[in-house]
């Protein structure tokens, strides 16, 4: 099982009771692998002197909200010149056409209108079917904006497969078990993202717990003045009632007995977020201070992923039959 996240951005609320808390419970339950995809990120990386510092930043994240190195494989993309490599030979293997019809290419490309579109913003889906073929990934846990990739991949190891031989894995995409869908504090409508228009609603992992505060107890409710779930009338209100029940392992309606006023829901979802996440900001600053017990974990995960990574390599070659040095 794989997954891949790219190094941009500071991690939320939202992508962590989305999605990295399912990577940590499900690290036990199958092979995983974790990829830091900063290959990818040059794609929108012009700036230099940064891509390192995220990819380290978001390592310690991966590692601080609980992810094992010894039980789970947290790589570096660009450590491993496999990626690469694959890449040229997904390359090869996928047709201009077929990369021309990827929305997320024709969506980024359209979006920069007549900025910069670089040649790894269409060749992307390439460089992604690598990660994916180079682990015999059965199943790629994606949403819905990552599908079509999944799926251009498998058509590649098909065509592969029946040029040079039975070689690659064929992988299908899976729908991630569910995570809650946390929504901008806000603009309770939108999903937390780090695309969205400001700070305001958006909780980083690493805020301090002042700041934490101040977000909750801002937090857009609605004018009637009742506690109750209901996501469609009443999204504000849901949305507390959702993070609370989440991070105090309860469920949203049982939460919405407790509260007659929205003023103490807000400070208890904001106390129970602070508590939440006051571990993982100690751990993160921890191995942040420790760099070379973070570089250390870091290479685990390299040298675990690469030795699976160099021998699909390998047998790639073989079958194409390229000449052994
Ligand atoms: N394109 C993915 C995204 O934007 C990131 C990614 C890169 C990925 N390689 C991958 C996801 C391999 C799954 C498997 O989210």
């Amino acid at each position: 099982m794989l997954s891949c996240i790219q190094p941009t951005g500071e991690v939320h609320l939202g992508n962590y009771l989305g999605a990295l808390r399912n990577w940590v419970s499900g690290q036990h339950e199958n092979d995983v692998f974790h990829g830091i995809v900063d290959l990818h990120a040059l794609t929108v990386t012009e700036t230099p002197g940064v891509l390192g510092d995220q990819t380290l930043s978001l390592a310690a994240m991966l590692f601080a909200v609980g992810l094992d190195p010894d039980v789970a494989t947290v790589f570096v993309q660009s450590h491993l010149p496999q990626h690469s490599q694959m890449a040229w030979i997904m390359e090869c293997t996928v047709s201009y056409g077929e990369l021309s019809r990827m929305t997320q290419f024709k969506d980024k490309a359209a979006k920069r209108e007549a900025d910069f579109v670089s040649a790894g913003l269409f060749t992307y889906p390439a460089l992604q079917a690598a990660d994916i073929l180079l682990y015999d990934a059965n199943e790629v846990p994606v949403g819905d904006d990552q599908r079509q990739h999944i799926e251009i991949t498998r058509d590649i190891a098909i065509r592969f497969n029946h040029r040079f031989g039975d070689t690659f894995v064929l992988p299908k995409a899976v729908t991630p078990k569910a995570g809650a869908r946390v929504m901008d504090l806000q603009n309770p409508e939108n999903k937390m993202s780090k695309s969205a228009s400001g700070d305001a609603g958006i909780v980083y992992m690493l805020d301090e717990p002042a700041a934490i505060e101040r977000k909750f107890k801002r937090a857009v409710t609605d004018s009637d003045s009742v506690v109750a779930y209901d996501r469609e009338k009443k999204p504000g209100v849901a949305n507390l009632l959702e993070i609370l029940a989440t991070a105090t392992d309860s469920s949203p309606s049982a939460v919405a007995t407790k509260y007659s006023q929205y003023g103490p829901l807000k400070s208890d979802a904001g106390a129970a977020v602070i508590a939440m996440l006051a571990p993982i900001r100690s751990r993160y600053q921890e191995l942040m201070n420790d760099r070379s017990e973070l570089a250390r974990l870091i290479r685990r995960g390299d040298d675990r992923a690469e030795a699976v990574a160099a021998a699909t390599l390998a047998r790639a070659h073989a079958a194409i039959g390229v000449l052994p040095r």
